[in-house]
């Protein structure tokens, strides 16, 4: 089985072909970053925008460099992202995706963006359920567990900025430029962790995040005292992990469920890594984390949830449209 995959939510037009059998036969990716960059974040206009420049090309690119032809015979059906994301960059990928299936005559399936981060863990492998699932990007931070394909159970989500966001305002704050998670990663590598910074909600019960207060903070020794850019991201990364992990493992106690998959663009982070696979040796718990270019918005996880959805036989009309902002676990109840 052969999906062709469309994914543009928010800054990065990406296309892939993905074969149930083989994975990945080939996939593109345009990331508008340089665009953004001097905005310190993405414009959900200029977003719109590039998507339409780009994605016809990179369709062609796609399909000169797969062994797939570009009548799409070989392929099956069309897996994009309906929700959630920008609207304006939604409506872009979504069209494309409707305009192929009518012309090919070839059914669609709508994939939910998160779940497309979920299944960003399974791409050579069968998921083997239940499991926690810690989804940390620009625009979510929740706690889930998966009890089966489509059955999600929010245990708890950011109450105000996402992780992602956070390092972004942070990394803006301190001058070091957008988007911020891969510089202050980079940068905290060479600081030391002596900034105390607060760990909002970190011992209450529930399973639910905040990070603005944390962001606030570091703005608050900015205007005190000066200081090492460098400390400062340590600081903030080591804190920010810290609370990821606390949060996680209090889910697995809840929960009695082992096996944990760590997903979105934050589970770039160097550190989240190697403290999350410390974890897993220690306390002997499956941890599942993609590798780097899975972490951060591509086509291929949209695919792979896509093939997820096909096998259960679930499709979608041609006059479905996106929707900004479909929680998971709702989404997960329309179309299983
Ligand atoms: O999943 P993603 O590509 O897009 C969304 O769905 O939001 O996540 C993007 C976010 C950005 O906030 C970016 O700063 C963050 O992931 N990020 C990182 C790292 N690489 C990307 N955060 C921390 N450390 C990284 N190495
Ligand atoms: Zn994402």
């Amino acid at each position: 089985m052969i999906t062709l995959a469309v994914e543009t939510s928010c800054d990065e037009t990406a296309l892939a072909l993905f074969s149930d059998k083989e994975g990945v036969i080939a996939d593109v990716l345009s990331s508008q970053t340089k665009i953004h960059e001097r905005f310190g974040g993405v414009v959900p206009e200029l977003s719109a925008r590039e998507h339409v420049r780009n994605i016809l090309y990179l369709f062609d690119e796609l399909i000169n460099t797969a062994r797939v032809g570009k009548d799409l015979k070989e392929v099956d059906f069309i897996s994009f992202t309906l929700t959630p994301g920008l609207i304006l960059s939604l409506v872009v990928g979504v069209a494309f995706a409707k305009a192929i299936a009518y012309a090919k005559r070839k059914p669609l399936v709508p994939v939910h963006h998160l779940e497309g981060h979920i299944y960003s863990a399974f791409i050579n492998r069968e998921p083997e359920y239940p499991f926690i699932a810690l989804i940390v990007s620009g625009g979510h931070t929740e706690l889930v567990v998966v009890e089966d394909f489509g059955r999600y159970k929010q245990m708890g989500s950011t109450l105000d900025d996402a992780v992602g966001e956070s390092f972004d305002k942070v990394a803006r704050m301190l001058g070091l430029g957008y988007p911020g998670g891969p510089i202050i990663d980079k940068l905290a590598k060479e600081g030391e962790y002596i900034y105390d910074l607060p760990k909002p909600l970190y011992r209450d019960n529930s399973f639910n995040f905040s990070f603005s207060g944390l962001k606030t903070a570091v703005k608050t020794f900015i205007e005190k005292e000066k200081i090492r850019r460098e400390d400062m991201a340590r600081s903030f990364q080591e804190t920010v992990v810290d609370i990821l992990l606390h949060k996680t493992k209090r889910a697995v106690e809840e929960t009695g469920i082992r096996r944990v998959i760590v997903v979105g663009g934050v589970s770039a982070n160097s550190r989240l890594r190697e403290v999350f696979n410390h974890w897993s040796e220690d306390e002997d718990i499956e941890v599942i984390i993609p590798p780097l270019k899975l972490s951060t918005d591509n086509a291929v996880m949209i695919a792979r949830a896509g093939i997820e959805r096909y096998k259960r036989g679930i499709t979608a009309p041609l006059n479905i449209n996106p929707e900004p902002n479909i929680p998971l676990e709702e989404f997960g109840k329309m179309w299983s």
